[in-house]
């Protein structure tokens, strides 16, 4: 039996929160000697690393925190790290005293001193953790999340993150180069790049000496390293989805051919108010222009309803785009009033009826989208990178174009690519039938 220290670790959240999580669980094992574990009970050390973006998974936490205090061993520690740690800090040691720590989300790197010390609170959003050396831990042998840049310097007025993850930094080019040359030595064939605002990279350094580089120029720099047979990126922002972007995008051929393309609303007046510094028609023009430039394109999005002020006419435009653009997944939530931020000041709050009900047509509409999408997809062959072995013996893995993708396999298959013809798409996972090479 091994006597090292056990580690249970939830995250909840964004990719961003994932690579935080896998940073914390790499500096606990090589400075502390934590194992990980997926039994709460065995647990020395319980981590939740949080989410703060809306009301309903902060509710959730305190709850959570209450059964895991009950089933936990007797002296294991409970710590609560990520953006409702950097937003609410000491209040969650007096709301749940069976917590032991508060730990931001801009904070990882105390994660060490976290652990040794009762009490302690660390949520400081200045705290410059751009150049720090983490140890290595990816969740995924195939896969590798690299952030390329903390924080964010967007004021979108219903977001919470400005006020989690402080001002925007990114992380120097040979920093991220040399990560890169890692996981693809280790193993890795997708290289994952993260930040929360990615196309805007390279405007601010720690080291005020560096050159610039912009995210167009990362890219290629990222596809030239030996290895790497796969980019993604995610989230980049609209309005700075210029030419030179799209076109590294379209012609760079490592760059996985999806493209997160966050709406938030189809309403120009709406995105007015939410400060989010494009227009209905531009977001249109650079949908469109991918469409053209991108043969078979994956455009996925996030929609908010009943953002304070939507008229009916504001919601209709967001059906509008959602008709004309057809995108491959969204994720659609109902507005949700955070503290901190300008919305929640706003006058013209939307009753959550009214919310709810948006929330329904809209995700009526893509559904339909969606079916008819896939059905689509019948016969085609997709490039698959295999990264699971199911219970039910199929495999899956995404396209280049990010559908899910399940095909008969075995174990053989994982971290290798094979094309895959669609025989039985669902909208859920498009099922088919590996081609063998003859
Ligand atoms: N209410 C509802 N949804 C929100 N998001 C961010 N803030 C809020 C909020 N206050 C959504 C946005 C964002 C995604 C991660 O979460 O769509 O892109
Ligand atoms: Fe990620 Fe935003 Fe949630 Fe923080 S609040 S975990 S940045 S989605």
């Amino acid at each position: 039996m091994s006597m090292s220290k056990k580690l249970y670790i939830e995250t909840i959240g964004c990719a961003m929160n994932v690579r935080d999580s896998e940073h914390i669980i790499a500096e606990l094992r090589d400075k502390e000697g934590y194992e990980l574990t997926n039994e709460l009970t065995q647990a020395d050390l319980i981590l939740i690393n949080t989410c703060s973006v809306r009301e309903k998974p902060v509710h959730k936490l305190f709850s959570e925190i209450g059964v895991f205090s009950k089933k936990k061993k007797e002296d294991a520690k409970i710590g609560v790290c990520g953006c409702t740690a950097s937003h609410l800090g000491e209040e969650i040691l007096k709301k749940a005293p069976s917590v032991s720590f508060v730990l931001g989300a801009r904070n990882v790197s105390k994660i060490t001193q976290a652990v040794k010390e009762d009490g302690f609170v660390q949520t400081d959003i200045d705290y410059d953790e751009s150049e720090y050396a983490f140890g290595d831990f990816r969740s995924s042998p195939y896969k590798a999340y690299i952030n390329i840049s903390i924080g964010c310097d967007k004021s979108c007025t219903y977001c919470i993150v400005p006020h989690t993850r402080g001002d925007e930094i990114s992380i120097p080019p040979d920093i991220i180069l040399k990560e890169v040359k890692k996981a693809v030595q280790s193993g890795a064939k997708e290289i994952f790049l993260l930040g929360q605002n990615v196309n805007n990279y390279g405007v601010r350094f720690s080291d005020k000496s560096l050159k610039k580089m912009d995210f167009s120029d990362l890219l290629d720099a990222v596809s030239e390293v030996d290895g790497v047979e796969r980019i993604r990126f995610t989230s980049p922002h609209p309005l700075h989805m210029d030419d030179k972007f799209l076109n590294v995008f379209a012609s760079n051929e490592k760059i996985c051919k999806s493209m997160h393309m966050p709406l938030q609303s189809g309403s120009t007046k709406i995105l007015k108010a939410m400060k989010r510094g494009y227009t209905k028609e531009w977001f249109l023009d650079r949908a469109f222009k991918l469409r053209d430039m991108v043969k078979d394109v994956h455009i996925s999005t996030d929609v908010i309803v009943a953002f304070p002020g939507e008229s009916e006419e504001d919601f209709e435009d967001t059906l509008d785009v959602v008709k004309k653009v057809r995108f491959e997944q969204m994720f659609s939530f109902k507005y949700s009033p955070r503290p901190l931020t300008k919305a929640a000041e706003y006058p013209n709050q939307i009753p959550s009826d009214v919310g709810s009900r948006r929330l329904k047509i809209l995700q009526d509409l893509h559904t339909e989208i969606l079916d008819e999408i896939s059905l689509s997809q019948k016969g085609k062959v997709f490039e698959v990178l295999f990264e699971e072995l199911r219970a039910d013996g199929f495999i899956a893995g995404r396209s280049d174009n990010n559908f899910l993708i399940r095909a008969k396999g075995d174990k053989e298959y994982l971290g290798k690519f094979a094309d895959v013809k669609i025989t039985n798409p669902r909208r859920m996972a498009l099922y088919g039938e590996i081609l063998k090479d003859e």
